[in-house]
């Protein structure tokens, strides 16, 4: 699998981005850089000069919305290009890579791939709603690839053997375009009570999925953006949104401390796994296990056709960015029940 499927992938929370500050990044196995320009639009941007290779995140400024160069002072706006060389008799006429860029939900989004996005990734309503508590904020890396991080919701069995599950759930994936959904129950025990739950999954391509998932105590709406550091590892970054009981909002802090003390415990039980797993291009999957075959059938759509692996960075070529709005078609939405019937 090239190491960086095509889609949207959110590389920073927006409150991370102040304005007038660049900050080094490093993802989709490219070293890069943000910014945000005079009017506040934040640009993800290729991290080396082209005059003469300085590391733009290392010692460079943002002046009058352009990073300036920390070696020689050569200025860059957010589509890239150079706006201002010292000395020059005339502006070079060079860009600096990058990728096209959404704000929104809280989150700052880099798209990759060889063209220009035909979706985009839907609002999440619990980052701006007041409803919600600040989200619990996990930062996990682990040696494996994000197709990976993402079957691992339709792996059932795990809910049994990680997530203490008396057996698999049960669940129904549909398949519209980049878009996929996935509902189930399971049962959790919690400070010695049994708690029925039910959970919606909602994935936006191959980087995002949002996660609801409601109880008789607890709603709790986690948002899992996995995105490619690299061909040898990828980042999880698990957002949970903590609904504040609507009689006892200030008892939100309390809730926060009992999720985060069972939910994320697991999660690092299970990137532990994954930092040492390889990957089985054909596993010996049990007939309720069928929801991994589907989800790969679907995850595919991100890769170019024809990919040839060990080809994992498809340069983004320098576009405009301009905000595109059309979405997939929802009437080719198909249906893929899996799980045990
Ligand atoms: S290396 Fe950036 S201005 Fe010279
Ligand atoms: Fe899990």
């Amino acid at each position: 699998m090239p190491a960086v499927p095509y889609g949207w992938y959110a590389v920073l929370r927006s409150e991370e981005l102040q304005p007038g500050k660049v900050l080094p990044l490093h993802y989709f196995g490219r070293a890069l850089i943000a910014f945000r320009g005079a009017d506040g639009r934040a640009a993800v941007r290729d991290a080396h000069c082209p005059h003469y290779g300085a590391h733009l995140g290392v010692g460079g400024k943002v002046v009058d919305g352009t990073v300036e160069c920390p070696f020689h002072g050569w200025r860059f706006n957010t589509d890239g290009r150079c706006t201002h060389a010292p000395f020059a008799d005339r502006t070079p006429k060079v860009t600096i890579g990058g990728f096209p860029v959404r704000e929104h939900s809280g989150l700052i989004f880099a798209y990759t791939g060889p063209e220009a996005p035909s979706w985009e990734v839907p609002e999440i309503p619990e980052a701006t709603s007041g409803r919600y508590a600040t989200p619990i904020d996990h930062v996990h890396r682990a040696r494996l690839h994000v197709q990976e991080m993402r079957e691992n919701i339709v792996d059932e069995s795990h809910l049994h053997t990680i997530h203490r599950q008396p057996t698999p759930p049960v669940q129904d994936l549909r398949l519209d375009g980049p878009f996929a959904e996935t509902r189930g129950r399971f049962h959790r025990r919690v400070l010695g009570m049994d708690i029925d739950n039910t959970f919606d999954v909602y994935m936006y391509g191959p980087g995002v999925m949002v996660v609801r998932v409601h109880d008789s105590v607890l709603s709790v709406t986690a948002v899992a953006l996995t995105t490619p550091i690299d061909e040898r590892a990828s980042e999880m970054r698990m957002l949970y949104y903590v609904r504040k009981p609507a009689k006892a909002p200030f008892a939100a802090p309390l809730l926060k401390l009992v999720f985060r003390a069972t939910a994320t415990a697991e999660v690092r039980q299970e990137v532990e796994i994954w930092d040492h797993k390889v990957h089985h291009p054909r596993p010996v999957l049990l007939p309720h296990e069928k929801g991994i075959k589907a989800l790969r059938r679907w995850y595919a759509q991100f890769y170019p056709s024809g990919t040839i692996a060990g080809q994992p960075f498809p340069r983004t070529a320098d576009r405009d960015e301009t905000q595109t709005e059309s979405r997939t078609d929802k009437s080719a939405a198909t249906r893929i029940p899996v799980g045990r019937d």
